[in-house]
């Protein structure tokens, strides 16, 4: 079942959302070379606790044998997805992915900003703007009864178009009282196929694409993916409501 949020609802995933972005805007202004990914986690730590909010992450799933240690997945270079902030020093030329959930009266926003520090590749730059271009490929498509996969089409082909490959195995999500509810969002897949959408959905789509192969694997630390022949890696991602004439981006300020 795919829940309509009411009115009351709608306003407090438009809070939840206003911290991520908080927290990001903080991050995007104090990024650098030489810092750690746990000082980045610190300030997400940081801006969530002074907004009265949650890190979704931390501790997820409850009851797990190794739950997500940190408020922030920090993923550099070649990880794709979920890594752990720690003591990783940024280099010149990193590309760093923060994937960032605020849980704020029980409801959730998640959001997803990637960052070149220093001197960037091309291609790093590249992969950044494009994964950024194809999530605005997917919401293009965003209107009361137009169909899910429709979405996923969108930012497939735009992905493809230029070059770069995307992530099959990890998609978005419903987004609400739970970090993560129906529907599954694809980034990949036929048009025209999955539920209509309707006004009042909240999704977290969040095309996740590669330099090269799609293919991926996972670490040892139960968390990190990364790609399986090391190319690198970016992700970008808001929460978004349907609204009845298209979609209202949540998680920018
Ligand atoms: N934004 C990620 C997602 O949609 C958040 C994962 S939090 C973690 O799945 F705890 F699973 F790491
Ligand atoms: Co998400």
């Amino acid at each position: 079942m795919i829940s309509i949020k009411s009115e009351r609802e709608i306003e407090k995933m438009r809070e939840a959302s206003r911290i991520v972005a908080l927290a990001h805007e903080e991050i995007r202004k104090a990024i650098r070379v030489g810092m750690t990914t746990k000082e980045i986690d610190d300030i997400t730590e940081r801006v969530f606790k002074e907004n009265g909010a949650n890190p979704s992450c931390k501790g997820y799933p409850r009851g797990s044998k190794n739950p997500f240690p940190a408020a922030s997945c920090i993923s550099v270079n070649d990880e794709i997805i979920h890594g752990i902030p720690g003591d990783r020093v940024l280099q010149d030329g990193d590309l760093v992915c923060i994937d960032l959930v605020a849980d704020k009266d029980g409801y959730h926003g998640d959001a997803t900003r990637c960052y070149v520090v220093g001197r960037g590749s091309k291609l790093a730059l590249k992969l950044v703007e494009v994964a950024e271009r194809s999530f605005w490929a997917g919401v293009e498509q965003i209107k009361a009864g137009a169909r899910l996969s429709d979405i996923s089409h969108a930012i497939q082909e735009y992905v493809e178009k230029n070059g770069f490959s995307v992530v099959k195995e990890y998609q978005g999500h419903g987004i609400g009282t739970s970090m993560h509810e129906e529907p599954g969002v694809p980034n990949y897949g036929k048009p025209g196929r999955g539920p209509r959408l309707a006004a009042g959905m909240t999704l977290a789509i969040e095309p996740m694409i590669n330099s090269g192969s799609p293919d991926i694997l996972e670490l040892g630390d139960g968390w990190t993916v990364i790609t399986a022949d090391g190319g690198l890696s970016a992700h970008y991602e808001n929460t978004v409501l349907v609204t009845k004439d298209g979609a209202e981006v949540l998680t920018i300020l």
